[in-house]
C-alpha cells in the first residue's frame, strides 16, 4: 500500500502500480507532463492552447504529442512554446540550453492498465498538481531516467575506506582559525598549484565543484590575507566591482565621495579577487571582468572618463567559484570561461575527511554514494547524482553522540532530491544497522 500526496493535498492510498510522471511549468506558465507508455512511446501531455485562450483551464481539452526518444520528450517538455519541433536545430538547442538548468517534478499516479489509456481525466489531475503542488524536485534527466527505470540510483556496497590514502601534504593554517588539509593536484598540492599559478602571472582559475567540497577554504588556504573576496549575488552590479560614489563622511564638507570597488583595489594592489559563487551573480558580472583577465590586464571605467585605466600590479590574478547544479545559478559566459583558463574541479578527498576525524561507518556511506552518483552521471550523460561533501561528513560526525538519526540530516544537508536522500537512507541503514527517517522528528516521547 502507498500513500499518495493527491493535487489537493489530501492524502490517499492505492494498491495500484504507480507510474511514474514528469511534470513542469514552462517559461510561458503552462503546466506540461512527460510519461513514457507500455509500447514505449515518450508522451508529452498539455492543455490544449486554444482552450485555454479562453481562460478557462478547467474546460481545457488535452493535447498529447508523441516523441520517440526519451531525449526529445523531455525537450519537449520544457520547450518554449506549445509545440516543439525535434527537427528544428535551434529550437534543439535552445531546449537543451533550458534543460541544463532546469529542475523538474516527479509525480507517481496510480495507473490501471496500459499507460497508453491515461485518461484525460487523469492527466487533467495531474496538469493541476504540476500548477499547484510540488512532487519530488529533481534534475531533468533524472526524472527522465526513473520514467525508464522506476527505481532509485543504484547502491554499491564497497569495502570500506582501507584503501584511502593518508594525505600526502602537511596542514595550512588557515586566517580565520583551522587547519587546511591540501589535496592531490597534478603532481603536486592544490594550494602549490594554485601559488604557482599566481606567481606565473598570465592565467586566471575557476574551482568548480559541488557544496561543501572545499572550494573557498583552498583558496583561503592558498592566498589567506591576500584575497579580496566578493560575494556572487542576483543584485551585484559592475559598480559594485569597480567603484561607486558613496555619501561624504559626516563633517568632511562632501556630499559625496568616490570609493574603490573590490576588482579596482585587487588590481591596483597585486591581490587575489576572489568571486565566490560567480555564476548567482548577473552576466554584466562576467562582462566586467573581461578586460581584467586578457592581456589587457586593465580595468577602464566607463563611469569615470576623467580617471585613467587601472593596470593590474604582479600578483593579480581572478579566480572563480561555482557549482553546476543549484537553484538560481546560470553558464558563465564563453568569453569568461577562456580567460579563466584553469578550470579545477573540486572534490572532497576523503583521506582528507578520515584525517580530520570522520568515521569509517560514514566514509562507507560516503564511498558508496560517490560511486553510485558517479555511475549514474555516466549512464544518464549528465552531473553526477549527489554524494556527501567534507562539509556534509563534518557535520553528520559533530551529532555523533547524539546518534544516527541526528548523523543522518547533516549528512544529506545539502542533497535537494528527496529520491537521493531516499539512497542515503537505504545505504545509511545498511552500514548504521539502523533504519533512519529522512527528516528528524519532533514529537510526543511515546
Ligand atoms: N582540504 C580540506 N582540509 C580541511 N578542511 C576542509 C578541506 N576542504 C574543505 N574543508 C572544510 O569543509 C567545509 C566546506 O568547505 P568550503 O566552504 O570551502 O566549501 P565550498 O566548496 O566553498 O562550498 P560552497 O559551494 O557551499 O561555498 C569547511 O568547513 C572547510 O573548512
Ligand atoms: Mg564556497
Amino acid at each position: 500500500m502507498t500513500t499518495l500526496i493527491t493535487p489537493r493535498g489530501a492524502p490517499m492510498t492505492t494498491n495500484r502500480p504507480l507510474r511514474p510522471i514528469v511534470g513542469v511549468i514552462t517559461a510561458d506558465d503552462s503546466p506540461r507532463l512527460l510519461y513514457r507508455t507500455d509500447g514505449g512511446a515518450w508522451i508529452v501531455a498539455n492543455h490544449d492552447p486554444f482552450m485555454r485562450a479562453f481562460g478557462d483551464a478547467a474546460i481545457a481539452s488535452i493535447l498529447r504529442a508523441e516523441y520517440a526518444t526519451g531525449r526529445d520528450g523531455l525537450r519537449a517538455l520544457v520547450a518554449a512554446g506549445d509545440y516543439f519541433d525535434p527537427n528544428a536545430p535551434a529550437e534543439v538547442e535552445a531546449a537543451d540550453r533550458t534543460l541544463r538548468s532546469t529542475t523538474v517534478s516527479l509525480y507517481r499516479l496510480p495507473v490501471d492498465g496500459d499507460t497508453d489509456e491515461i485518461s484525460d481525466a487523469a492527466l487533467q489531475e495531474l496538469l493541476t498538481a504540476v500548477a499547484t503542488t510540488a512532487g519530488d524536485p529533481m534534475r531533468a534527466e533524472r526524472a527522465a531516467a526513473e520514467l525508464t527505470a522506476p527505481v532509485a540510483a543504484p547502491t554499491v556496497v564497497c569495502q570500506a575506506h582501507a584503501h584511502l590514502d593518508r594525505p600526502r601534504f602537511e596542514p595550512i593554517d588557515l586566517p580565520g582559525g583551522g587547519q587546511y588539509w591540501p589535496r592531490t593536484l597534478f603532481d603536486t598540492s592544490d594550494v602549490a598549484f594554485l601559488r604557482e599559478l599566481r606567481a606565473g602571472g598570465s592565467m586566471h582559475a575557476r574551482l568548480s565543484g559541488p557544496p561543501g567540497s572545499g572550494k573557498t577554504t583552498l583558496v583561503d588556504a592558498a592566498f589567506g590575507e591576500d584575497i579580496i573576496c566578493v560575494q556572487g549575488h542576483p543584485d551585484l552590479t559592475v559598480a559594485s566591482l569597480y567603484g561607486q560614489y558613496l555619501p561624504g563622511e559626516p563633517g568632511s564638507g562632501t556630499a559625496w565621495r568616490w570609493v574603490d570597488g573590490p576588482a579596482v583595489r585587487a588590481a591596483r594592489e597585486g591581490k587575489v579577487l576572489l568571486i565566490d559563487e560567480a555564476n548567482r551573480a548577473p552576466r554584466d558580472v562576467d562582462d566586467a571582468l573581461l578586460s581584467l583577465t586578457d592581456k589587457r590586464r586593465q580595468i577602464i571605467n566607463a563611469d569615470r572618463p576623467d580617471l585613467p585605466p587601472v593596470t593590474a600590479a604582479d600578483g593579480f590574478m581572478v579566480v572563480v567559484s561555482y557549482n553546476h547544479s543549484d537553484i538560481g545559478i546560470r553558464p558563465l559566459s564563453a568569453s569568461l570561461l577562456r580567460r579563466l583558463s584553469m578550470h579545477v574541479r573540486v572534490d572532497t578527498d576523503y583521506g582528507v575527511a578520515a584525517r580530520l576525524g570522520v568515521g569509517d561507518d560514514l566514509l562507507q556511506v560516503a564511498e558508496n554514494l560517490r560511486t553510485s552518483g558517479r555511475r549514474y552521471g555516466i549512464d544518464h550523460d549528465c552531473e553526477p547524482a549527489w554524494y556527501p561533501q567534507l562539509a556534509d561528513l563534518e557535520g553528520a560526525e559533530a551529532m555523533r553522540r547524539h546518534g544516527p538519526q541526528a548523523m543522518f540530516g547533516p549528512l544529506t544537508a545539502s542533497a535537494t532530491e528527496p529520491a537521493r536522500v531516499r539512497d542515503t537512507a537505504r545505504v545509511f541503514a545498511s552500514v548504521f544497522g539502523t533504519v533512519v527517517t529522512e527528516i528528524a522528528e519532533l514529537g510526543p516521547s511515546n
